[in-house]
Order: C-alpha cells, then structure tokens, then sequence
C-alpha cells in the first residue's frame, strides 16, 4: 500500500493551525462600496434586479454614507442618475449636476469618508452612449474634452479621487492634464483600465438607467476573450499617468488580475460588478447556495488574484461578517 511521505492536510487539522497558514485575508480596508444618487428628498427606489440597493436621493445618501463609515467602510463610488439626460450629458459637467452636488453634501455631512466619482457620460446622456456621439458613433476626442470639463468639476465639488470608466482612449492622460491645469494636481486617478463589454453589468445599468438606446458599448470596450489587450491597455493607462489600474468584471477575470498584479507594481482594483452580486444574491434567495458563504469565498479568490481594492455591492454586508 502506497505510504504518502508528504502530508499536507497536517496543516488542515483545526482552525487554528489553519488561521497560521492562510495566505489571504479579506479586509474591510480593502472595499469600496457603490451608490446610486438620484433626485429628490426621501426618495429610496429598490433596485429590483439587485436585491439590497437602492437609489437614494441625496438627503438619504448622506445617511447611508453615515452608516458605510460606521461600519468601517473607508470609502465610496458614486454614480448619479441626472434629472434630465441630453445629448451631451450636461448634466455631468455642470458644478450643479446631480454628483457635484452629492459630493459636497457628503463632504459637508461625513467629511472622513473617501469619496470616489465614476467619471462618464453614459448615465447623463439621452442615448446612452459613454460619450458625445457623432455621425452615429461615439467620438472619442470630442469625449476626452468634455471628460476634462467633468473632472475638474467634481474636483471642485471636493472629490477625493476620479474614476474614468468610459474606455475611451486618452482618457487618463486628458483627466491628469485638466486635474493639473486647474490646480489639483494631488487628485488620483483610478482607471477602470481593462474593462470588458460584459453582460455582468445588466443589473447596473437598472440601477443606473444608462442602457445604450441603439447599438452596444463593443466598440470601446474590451472583447472577453483579449488577456494580452488587457495588458496593452494597462500599460497605456499607466504611461498617462494612472493612479490606481482596475479590471472589472472581476471573477470571470480572475486570470487577467492575476496578469496585471505580476506585470504593474501599481495598485490593483478589481470590480465585482452587479451580476456578479446579483447571481450570488438571486441563488442565495432559492436557498441553492449559501449566500455568506458564497461572497466571502467570491471575495476572498478576487484579493487571492492579486487585487488591492475591491468595489463591490457587497462591501456592507461584508463589514458585517468579517467583525462576527
Ligand atoms: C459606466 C459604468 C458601468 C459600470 C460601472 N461604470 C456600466 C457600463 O459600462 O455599462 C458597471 C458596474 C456594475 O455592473 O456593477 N459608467
């Protein structure tokens, strides 16, 4: 009978030895938690297809920012859904547009809290589309100036950090240039860099109404089956002065966090996108899967990957389990 020299399951035998050999701890530190800001006072609409987010708007935002940073939370995303969207999304580069007011009534109300602004025109645009659209496609140069205009006022609105998330290319570059400019030079960039046309979003685009009205987002962002693009797209971001290098989705690209940690001594955000929450949420409700259990595992393989960051949905929940 074979006799196996090497044991490994030695250092399996009880939680404690296994708490000394783990290789990965998730962490509060490491999560940013998304919120969808819309008009209105007291207004706080269900996501139907996210089952625990919410559109809220701003007064009940400042709340629920209270509560995030209770919980230990050390920052949020912001996505705003204007009262009136147009062709050029004004609404996003106004200093009265429905982010730069949200941003200074958290940082009037919980001035602690780090706030991060996704940096884009698909929610404040009539057609849907991360930009201006010309002769029946997005123009990417006429986008990058308006990108400026959008940065320097959220800059002044008093955000923390700008997240292009549009795939637009030159993006980086163009926001460093407008953030300098204008004398905010120590505002960081997290790029949403490798950012794929994925069907994980489906739920987000409910939360956020920014469904494209003609066409689909594959002309700008990434093909699911490019890992090498990826890298070239990273790399672009990193040359134009990125910050912090996302990927997002998240766990149907474990591979590519994993490439880019090895390859970029920048730090890495993942985002675990809505269908991602979604799946895991809808499965838990059947009582298929258990729900805890399933995110903190989804969670944990995305830090195991190599991420530093990671935006997720389930980021409350998560401070929860963690301090249990
Ligand atoms: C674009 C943006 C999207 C998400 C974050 N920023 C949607 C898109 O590209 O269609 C998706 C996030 C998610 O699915 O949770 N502003």
């Amino acid at each position: 009978m074979f006799n196996p020299y090497f044991r490994p399951r030695r250092l399996r035998q009880n939680e404690n030895i296994r708490r000394m050999v783990r290789e990965t701890a998730l962490s509060i530190n490491d999560m940013v938690y998304p919120l969808f800001v819309t008009e209105g006072k007291g207004v706080k609409n269900p996501v139907n297809s996210m089952p625990g987010v919410c559109q809220l708007s701003t007064d009940l935002l400042v709340d629920e920012v209270r509560e995030v940073n209770t919980l230990g939370i050390p920052a949020i995303i912001l996505f705003g859904i204007p009262a009136k969207k147009d062709p050029m999304g004004s609404d996003a580069t106004s200093d009265e547009g429905i982010i730069q007011r949200s941003v200074r009534a958290i940082k009037d109300a919980v001035p602690e809290m780090y706030v991060i602004t996704d940096v884009c025109f698909c929610e404040y645009t009539d057609h849907g589309h991360c930009g201006a659209i010309v002769n029946g496609e997005l123009d990417n140069d006429a986008t990058l100036e308006m990108l400026g205009r959008q940065v320097v006022t959220h800059a002044k609105a008093g955000v923390d950090m700008v997240a292009p998330s549009g795939m637009i290319d030159g993006m980086v570059g163009a926001i460093r240039d407008a953030l300098d400019e204008n004398n905010y030079a120590n505002i960081p960039i997290m790029s949403y860099a490798a950012k794929y046309a994925s069907a994980f979003y489906g739920p987000f685009r409910d939360a956020a109404e920014s469904t494209p009205q003609f066409g689909d987002r594959r002309s700008y962002q990434m093909d699911p089956a490019n890992a090498r693009e990826a890298l070239f797209e990273v790399e672009l971001d990193v040359a134009e002065g990125a910050d912090i290098i996302m990927v997002k989705p998240a766990m149907p690209y474990l591979d590519i966090i994993a490439r880019v940690r090895q390859e970029i001594d920048l730090p890495v955000a993942a985002y675990n996108v809505s269908g991602e929450y979604s799946l895991v949420k809808a499965a838990g409700q059947l009582g298929w899967v258990d729900e805890k259990r399933v995110a903190l595992e989804m969670l944990t393989s995305i830090k195991r990957a190599g991420a530093d960051i990671i935006l997720t949905y389930f980021a409350k929940e998560a401070a929860g389990w963690l301090s249990e």
